[in-house]
């Protein structure tokens, strides 16, 4: 049987329409899921990208984690164990430390390098998101996960709303919590 890693290179020569870009407006993501492997159509700030959608650490919803800026790059914070991942790069980032007069204090944002595939999309003038899957020959951490059904499904069954990515991503170890009132009541 193949491996994930085989899977992921022999697939992913064409392009495939995901659907039509206004379904982006609501959460500026769209997730699906292409030949078995789940992957997400983000768009920050004006740009797009296409990300596996699945954690490579411990198969987390990653592209339903917060977008946040680390060191002047754009990333997904892992909603388990909040790796941060380079949405456009697929980079991990890690904060190092530094020791001073005995105290552990914050050091600079460093590189783990490439973790997770990008894949190509464009926005078509049809109207419509169209994504060409990675095959890159070698091993990517995220193949690891990338065809896991269970691990998909947490994030392909979250309505792509902002309330519903909230009540999804909470909890730690993939344990869903219930998103609470006040919370719900500002997302509107
Ligand atoms: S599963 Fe994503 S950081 Fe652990």
């Amino acid at each position: 049987m193949a491996t994930a890693t085989e899977q992921a290179e022999t697939i992913g020569h064409d392009w495939v329409q995901v659907g039509p870009a206004s379904s982006l407006a609501a959460t500026g993501r769209m997730h699906t899921c292409l030949q078995g492997r789940y992957v997400s159509v983000l768009k920050v700030k004006g740009q797009l990208t296409c990300i596996d959608s699945i954690c490579f650490h411990a198969g987390g919803p990653l592209s339903l984690g917060d977008i946040e800026e680390v060191n002047g790059k754009t990333c997904l914070n892992c909603p388990w164990h909040n790796y941060k991942i380079d949405a456009f790069t697929g980079e991990k980032y890690y904060q190092s430390v530094t020791w001073q007069d005995g105290k552990m204090l914050p050091g600079e944002w460093k590189s783990n390098g490439p973790r997770h595939r990008i894949h190509q999309v464009e926005s078509r003038p049809d109207g419509m998101i169209y994504v060409r899957l990675d095959s890159t020959p070698g091993e990517m951490p995220s193949d690891g996960y990338a065809f896991d059904a269970a691990c998909g499904q947490r994030v392909l069954g979250t309505p792509n709303t902002a309330a519903g990515q909230a009540g999804a991503t909470a909890g730690a170890d993939g344990k869903r919590t219930a998103t609470p009132g006040w919370l719900l009541s500002r997302l509107g």
